[in-house]
């Protein structure tokens, strides 16, 4: 299916590595001109500028300026904003709801949420301009609220709201805004020392390996067996991105291998 994406220009926030970076691949081979913000610079990163047209800014996007900071850099270097994909995002695994302090709660819902606020408040008047696409990554969390992640849970839970609630008021204008809810994704989110693979395999005495391509899928219901490859998501959210979706607006597609089990 040819996109149309050629020659749009793209903000993927949380870029450097997992879904982030896999989206900013997926749009760079359809010809986006990409500008890519997280922290840090990796090499994965880095080696797809020398293949397609990707912009990186060194951003903390838990800052108050940070997500203003990644719309004025795209804006100055290419003058217009068509897609917006909001997917910076912060879990961390927790004993339970006591586990977790104030200033924990307010860094989850920072990243979580109020960074796709304040980007997307910011990048709204270009957006009206080129009757650009928000695509913000939710999760399944946010309709499966689990103990392990609770903060995060509600965090995506107002993230999602939020997109509805955007849907409505600028659909009228030109404007779309969907989301992407993912289950489980193959990412450093789960991999990385001390994820939640890690945490997995403690508990039930296997290897992290085990954990995230046996117990998780059995754990959680997944019912194709297997967790969702961040090619995956990168592919819904590029689809979303596209003309090809101009008449989807204000929904929120799950991509979790069954496992939620409602309608
Ligand atoms: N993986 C899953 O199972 C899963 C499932 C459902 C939803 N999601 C959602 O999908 C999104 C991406 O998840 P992922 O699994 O790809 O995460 P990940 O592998 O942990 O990657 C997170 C990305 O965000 C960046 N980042 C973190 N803190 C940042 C900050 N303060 N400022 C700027 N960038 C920051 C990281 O780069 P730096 O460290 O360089 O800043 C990295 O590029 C998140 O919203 C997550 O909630 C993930």
């Amino acid at each position: 299916m040819e996109l149309d994406l050629k020659d749009k220009v793209a903000i993927v926030t949380g870029a450097s590595k997992g879904i982030g970076l896999t989206v900013v691949k997926v749009l760079g081979r359809e010809g986006v001109r990409v500008v890519a913000g997280s922290r840090n610079t990796t090499p994965e990163l880095a080696q797809l500028c020398n293949t397609y047209d990707v912009t990186i800014v060194t951003v903390d996007l838990a800052t108050t300026d940070g997500p203003n900071s990644l719309i004025q850099a795209a804006v100055r270097k290419h003058g217009k904003i068509d897609v917006l994909v909001n997917n910076v995002g912060v879990a961390s695994p927790r004993s339970g709801f006591l586990d977790i302090s104030d200033d924990e709660w307010q860094r989850v819902f920072n990243l979580t949420f109020f960074s796709a606020v304040r980007a997307s408040r910011a990048a709204l008047s270009h957006l009206l301009l080129s009757k650009g696409v928000i695509v913000n990554i939710s999760s399944i969390n946010a309709r499966l609220p689990f103990p392990m992640v609770v903060d995060y849970s509600a965090a995506k839970a107002a993230l999602a709201n939020f997109t509805k609630a955007l849907s409505e008021e600028f659909a009228p204008r030109g404007v779309r805004v969907n989301a992407v809810a993912p289950g489980p994704v193959r990412t450093p989110f789960w991999t990385d020392p001390g994820g939640f693979a890690d945490a997995v395999a403690a508990g039930a005495g296997v290897t992290a390996q085990t954990a995230l391509n046996d117990t998780v899928p059995r754990n959680m219901g997944i019912s194709t067996g297997r967790i969702t490859e961040a090619d995956e998501v990168a592919d819904l959210v590029a689809f979303l991105a596209s003309p090809r979706a101009a008449n989807i607006t204000g929904t929120e597609f799950v991509i979790d291998g069954g496992q939620i089990k409602t309608t």
